[in-house]
């Protein structure tokens, strides 16, 4: 057999084993799962590599973890790629990140629209360099089309701040005699967030976050409310397939209750 038909049979086999895997069944499925991508500078530092080593390689795993998402049937998956306060980070780490999407788009975007993925955001785009925001808003378009897994970018995201402007739409619709403040409630809230868009799959149904931190770090605080929380040790750049699994496993065995009691 050739190297090349090896390379392609191993390749065969092991996209069949992983749609076998969760068509099995044997995990229940979350709507929408968020993930707080943590610990590409110290998967970096530990390489005695440079800090946005760990990012190019956290891109490489946010392709992987975009494709097991779809194939174990996620409506949607949400990954906090840069939050409001990343800006800080020294400059050459924050371009770095800021060219990011431009290379992720660039060489993934061909497979995103044969997977019949959709890319969308949340947080505010508009604050992004420019040739950032051309590459998010071309990936958006392009795949605008696309009926399967929602692959959602947080990017220039701050979770109190979209709360904040939330509150002011509302606040501006009272002044303007558009409506009684009795009539805010928790759903014009919830539409008025950056996820309003995503209806009925706007509060995560499991947020996980590696590299060992057990905090929300201003990500989805509102939408988190009922969100099951799974915390692992594993850098994510180094975030794999039995990692997912573990991920999913974990979620499989929580009692959801939503302040109920059991039936
Ligand atoms: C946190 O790790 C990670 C980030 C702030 C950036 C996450 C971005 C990616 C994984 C790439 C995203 C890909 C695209 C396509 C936009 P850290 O730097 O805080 O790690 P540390 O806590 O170990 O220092």
């Amino acid at each position: 057999m050739s190297i090349f038909s090896r390379i392609f049979n191993a390749k065969k086999q092991e996209n069949h084993s992983l749609e076998e895997g969760f068509s099995a069944g044997q995990y229940k499925i979350p709507h929408h799962l968020a993930i707080i991508m943590d610990g590409n500078g110290r998967w970096a530092k530990k390489r005695h590599l440079p800090r946005v080593a760990g990012h190019k390689e956290g891109m490489e795993t946010v392709k992987k973890v975009t494709k097991l998402a779809n194939a174990a049937g996620i409506n949607v998956l949400t990954v906090y790629a840069f939050s409001t306060e990343n800006w800080s980070r020294p400059n050459d780490e924050v371009s770095f990140l800021m060219k990011l999407p431009v290379t992720f788009f660039d060489t993934f975007v061909p497979e995103l629209i044969e997977q019949n993925v959709r890319v969308a955001t949340i947080g505010d785009i508009d604050r992004l360099p420019e040739t950032t925001k051309q590459a998010v808003l071309d990936a958006k378009e392009k795949t605008a089309q696309n009926t399967g897994l929602i692959l959602n970018f947080a990017l220039n995201y701050g979770g109190q701040q979209e709360i904040v402007d939330a509150a002011r739409e509302l606040a501006r619709e009272v002044a303007a005699g558009d409506r009684l403040i009795e009539q805010i409630d928790r759903d014009s809230l919830a539409e008025r967030l950056t996820t309003g868009f995503l209806g009925q799959y706007a509060n995560p149904d499991l947020i996980v976050r590696t590299s060992g931190e057990e905090r929300l770090s201003n990500f989805l605080p509102y939408q988190a409310a009922y969100s099951e929380l799974y915390f692992t040790d594993v850098f994510w750049p180094d975030f794999d397939k039995a990692d997912f699994e573990a991920a999913l496993a974990a979620y499989t065995k929580r009692d959801r209750r939503f302040g109920n009691v059991k039936a």
